[in-house]
């Protein structure tokens, strides 16, 4: 690989743990990941990931879904708070919300998802529990462009994991969210290449 000639801006937008944005501040730390978190934006106030954020010292943005009973008027408020940076992708990240073509047109092809598994298999929730019911015996995770369809954009990188047999959820979600943890510096890599043009 080219080396990467300056970090790229990102904001990454959560809803709970953040054990993927703790990995993202780690590897931007030990320079591994090639880019700068301007912000983190949650729609749960209680989300643990801006406890997170707030110790890396990253300014954090709290946009509650429910007060917004129109999701466009939702998407509207991630779109306002977003201008106010200079993005160049944006990172969702455990973030449980779909996004309408409010926020997807501002910043097209600029967005990224990662998702528990190796799409286009197991789109949508319990994917872990799905992969299991259907005797795979491979799985992991996609972080893809994000699009108006549900988790359909193109695939910036996968990794997987062997499925073993005594296997639960639980097991299974551990083994993914480690790879996930990978994959999404990967994509940042591979995005911060194409966006800076070497
Ligand atoms: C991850 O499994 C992700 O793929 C899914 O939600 C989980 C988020 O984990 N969409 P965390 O909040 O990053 O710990």
């Amino acid at each position: 690989m080219e080396p990467i000639n300056y970090p790229i801006n990102i904001g990454v937008f959560i809803s709970g743990n953040g054990s993927n944005l703790q990995a993202i501040i780690d590897n931007i730390e030990n320079k591994t990941c090639h880019a700068r978190i301007q912000f983190v934006l949650s729609n749960k106030a209680d989300a643990f990931g801006l406890e997170r954020a707030r110790l890396a010292k990253i300014p954090t943005h709290i946009v509650d879904h429910k007060k917004f009973p129109v999701r466009e008027d939702f998407d509207s408020e991630l779109v306002r708070i977003t201008k106010d940076y200079k993005i160049d992708l944006i990172c969702l990240a455990g973030f449980m919300r779909v996004l309408t073509p409010v926020f997807l047109n501002e910043f097209d092809g600029r967005v990224l998802n990662i998702h528990p598994s190796l799409l286009p298999k197991f789109k949508g929730l319990h994917t872990h529990k799905r992969a299991l019911e259907a005797d795979e015996t491979e799985h992991g995770c996609s972080v893809h462009i994000v699009t108006a369809e549900l988790d359909d954009g193109p695939i910036i990188t996968q990794r997987r994991v062997p499925v073993l047999p005594d296997d639960t959820e639980g097991t299974l979600n551990d083994r993914v969210l480690a790879v996930e943890q990978i994959a999404y510096t990967e994509a940042i890599n591979i995005m911060a290449q194409r966006i800076s043009g070497v």
